[in-house]
């Protein structure tokens, strides 16, 4: 019966919903995906949390994360517009949300 398979998948849908523990930065598989973007589109000039570049200028994710600063959305901002000498990359939601949490992570938070 389609009606009452239908009721099932939102009453389940609901819980999860309500149960999930997790908040976006701690999303495992968010983080992630957001690791494989960053080493994809961002590694050319940020370091991740190793040893940061004295020859470079852009700071390192890790340290990035941890500024107190930096919460889910100054990130999402950030990211929302291009940045120096950042190449266009146009960075879709799910790559700012994904991104963001890899980064937040990194700081430990
Ligand atoms: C061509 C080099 C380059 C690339 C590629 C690049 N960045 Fe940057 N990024 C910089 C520089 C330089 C800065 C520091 C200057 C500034 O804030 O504009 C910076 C700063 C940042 C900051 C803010 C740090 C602060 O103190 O406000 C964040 C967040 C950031 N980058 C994220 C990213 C992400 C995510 C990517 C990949 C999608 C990326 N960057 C790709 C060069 C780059």
């Amino acid at each position: 019966m389609p009606l009452r398979r239908a009721y099932c998948l939102s009453v389940a849908a609901a819980i999860a919903l309500i149960a999930s523990p997790l908040s976006a930065a701690q999303n495992p598989e968010r983080v992630t995906t957001g690791r494989l973007l960053a080493q994809s589109l961002c590694a050319d000039c940020h370091t991740m949390g190793g040893a940061t570049r004295s020859d470079r200028g852009p700071p390192d994710f890790a340290a990035i994360g941890a500024m107190p600063s930096m919460t889910a959305l100054s990130i999402k901002v950030f990211l929302r517009s291009p940045h120096a000498n950042m190449p266009d990359v146009q960075l879709d939601d799910q790559q700012i949300e994904a991104l963001t949490a890899y980064i937040l992570d990194l700081g430990g938070k």
